[in-house]
C-alpha cells in the first residue's frame, strides 16, 4: 500500500502536446527558479523556527485521538459533528472520500461504529430534521471552532446543549466533545467549565489547514479509518514536497504552473474536477483552502494586488454535461485539474444485451470503471485539441494513504502559490470582517459600530422586483 503514490501529469499544460498559443515551455518555468528557491528557504525556515506547525502534523502522536475515538465508539449510537469552514470540510472531505455514500444505513445493521452527521449550517429546517431524527441519548456531539467563537458553529452547539439538557434534565458532560485551541476562545472556556473532553487544535494551524489535526481525525477514526495511514501519506508527500527542484516537486509545479497561467494568460479559473463520486469532498475542501488562502486585497508590502483564482468544483463524468461546453468553447480564462481513481474498489460489468443495438452494444463486455476512465481521457484530450491548459492527477486507489498523500500536496501547493503572489495565505482578513458584521447585526457587545455600519450601507431597499 505504501508504494501507491499519486501522481501529477501535466503535459497538456506544455507546448509540446498542447501547442504554441497556451502550452508553456520548461523555461517559463525556469524562469521562476530563484523566486521557487527564496520561497522555499522561507518555507523551510519559518517550518523550523515552528511559525507553520501544518508541515509538522504528519508525525504528531496519535494516541489520544485513537484513545476518545475508542471510548466514543463504544459508548454512542451517533456522532454529531458541527463546525463551519475548516473545521467541518476536512472531516467531511476525509468522511465522503473513504466511506460508502451509504455509510449510516450500513453501520445502522452492523454496529460496529457510530452513525455519522456533519452540522456545518444554520438553517433551521435542516437543524430541525436533524433534532427530530436523532436519538440525543445516544448520541454524541463533536463542536468544532479554532476561534472558540464563530457564531454559526455556537448557535448550534447553544441549541444542542440546550435539546441534551431537557432531555435529561441536565447537561451531560460525557456527551460533548470539545475541539479547540488549547487555550484560548470561549468554547475552551465553556469546555473547561462544564468538564468536556476536548483534544487541541494546534495554535498556528488555520481551519482550512487543519484536516490532518483532532478535526479531520477524531470523526475518521471513530468510523473506523486507520489515521495513521493517512498521516503516512501525508508524510511521504512532505518527503516528495521537500525537494526546493520545481522539478521533482510537485506541489512547487502544480502551484507554479497555476501561477504562470493566471499571470501570463488570465487564467484566473481554477477547475478542479474528480472522476470519482467520493472525492467530490475533497474538491470542497480544496476550493476553500485556494479561494480563502490567495484571494487577497493586499500583498505582503502593503500594496493592493486584488489577486486569487476562483476555484470551481466539478464532477466527471456528470459535469461533461453540464460545464464541459464551457470549458472547451468558452472564454480562455481557465486551467483545468482532473483527479483520476486508476482502481476502483469495486468493479462493474456491463452485461452484454441488445448486441444487434449498433449505438449500445459497443458497452458490452466493458465495465462501468473502464467507462468512466475512458471519459475521462477522451475529455481532456477534447479539452487539449481545444487549447485549453489542463494536468490530472492519478491517484492509483481511494485509501487513507493516498488521500493523506493530496491532503498535503494541496496545502503545500497554496502555502507555495502564496509566495508566489507575495501574499500570506494563511490570514483570512474577508471572513473575520464578515464575522465583525454578523457580531453586530445579531447584537454582540463591542461590536455595535458594525451594526450601524451595515444599517448605513443597507438604508433602502430601492431595486427589488
Ligand atoms: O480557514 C479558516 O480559518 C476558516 O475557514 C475557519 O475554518 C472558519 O471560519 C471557522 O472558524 P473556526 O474554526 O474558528 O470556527
Amino acid at each position: 500500500m505504501e508504494h501507491e503514490e499519486i501522481h501529477l501529469d501535466f503535459n497538456f499544460m506544455m507546448k509540446e502536446q498542447l501547442g504554441d498559443d497556451s502550452g508553456l515551455e520548461p523555461e517559463d518555468i525556469n524562469y521562476l527558479s530563484d523566486k521557487v528557491e527564496l520561497i522555499h528557504s522561507d518555507l523551510v525556515s519559518k517550518r523550523v523556527a515552528g511559525e507553520l506547525p501544518f508541515f509538522d502534523l504528519p508525525y504528531q502522536d496519535t494516541a489520544p485521538i485513537k484513545a476518545l475515538a475508542e471510548d466514543l465508539t463504544a459508548t454512542f449510537d451517533n456522532l454529531l459533528l458541527i463546525g463551519i469552514g475548516g473545521s467541518a470540510l476536512g472531516p467531511l472531505a476525509i468522511h465522503n472520500a473513504l466511506h460508502s455514500p451509504f455509510y449510516n444505513q450500513i453501520v445502522q445493521h452492523d454496529k460496529r461504529h457510530p452513525r455519522m452527521y456533519f452540522l456545518d449550517n444554520v438553517d433551521p429546517d435542516e437543524t430541525a430534521c436533524l433534532l427530530e431524527l436523532l436519538d440525543l441519548k445516544k448520541t454524541v456531539v463533536v463542536v468544532i471552532t479554532k476561534s472558540g467563537t464563530t457564531a454559526e458553529t455556537m448557535a448550534s452547539f447553544l441549541v444542542l446543549r440546550e435539546v441534551i439538557r431537557k432531555k435529561s434534565g441536565k447537561i451531560d458532560a460525557s456527551q460533548i466533545i470539545a475541539i479547540t485551541d488549547p487555550e484560548t476562545g470561549l468554547l475552551r472556556k465553556i469546555a473547561r467549565e462544564e468538564g468536556y473532553r476536548t483534544l487541541d487544535i494546534p495554535p498556528g494551524v488555520g481551519g482550512r489547514f487543519s484536516v490532518l489535526t483532532p478535526v479531520g481525525l477524531l470523526s475518521a477514526a471513530v468510523s473506523g479509518i486507520n489515521i495513521d495511514d493517512i498521516l503516512t501519506g501525508a508524510a511521504n508527500m512532505d518527503k516528495r514536497c521537500s525537494n526546493p527542484n520545481v522539478w521533482e516537486n510537485p506541489a512547487y509545479m502544480k502551484g507554479t504552473l497555476e501561477y504562470l497561467f493566471h499571470m501570463r494568460q488570465g487564467r484566473n479559473i481554477s477547475v478542479l474536477m474528480a472522476y470519482s463520486e467520493a472525492l467530490g469532498s475533497i474538491i470542497e475542501w480544496y476550493v476553500q483552502l485556494w479561494a480563502e488562502s490567495l484571494g487577497k486585497k493586499y500583498g505582503l508590502d502593503g500594496r493592493v494586488v486584488y489577486t486569487g483564482q476562483t476555484p470551481v468544483k466539478a464532477i466527471g463524468a456528470t459535469d461533461q454535461h453540464s460545464q464541459l461546453q464551457l470549458y472547451i468553447e468558452g472564454p480562455h480564462d481557465k486551467t483545468i485539474t482532473f483527479l483520476k481513481v486508476d482502481k476502483f474498489e469495486n468493479e462493474i460489468n456491463i452485461p452484454e444485451d441488445f448486441t444487434e443495438m449498433e449505438g449500445i452494444n459497443y458497452l458490452s463486455g466493458h465495465t462501468l470503471n473502464e467507462l468512466i476512465n475512458a471519459e475521462q481521457r477522451a475529455t481532456e484530450v477534447a479539452i487539449a485539441k481545444a487549447g485549453r491548459p489542463n494536468c490530472r492527477i492519478d491517484i492509483p486507489s481511494i485509501t487513507p494513504f493516498t488521500i493523506g498523500q493530496l491532503f498535503y500536496l494541496f496545502e503545500v501547493q497554496t502555502a507555495f502559490t502564496g509566495g508566489l503572489y507575495k501574499i500570506n495565505p494563511f490570514d483570512q482578513p474577508g471572513v473575520e470582517e464578515g464575522k465583525r458584521l454578523t457580531f453586530g447585526m445579531m447584537g454582540r457587545k463591542g461590536f455595535e459600530e458594525k451594526k450601524q455600519e451595515v444599517e448605513s450601507i443597507q438604508k433602502n431597499s430601492l431595486y427589488t422586483i
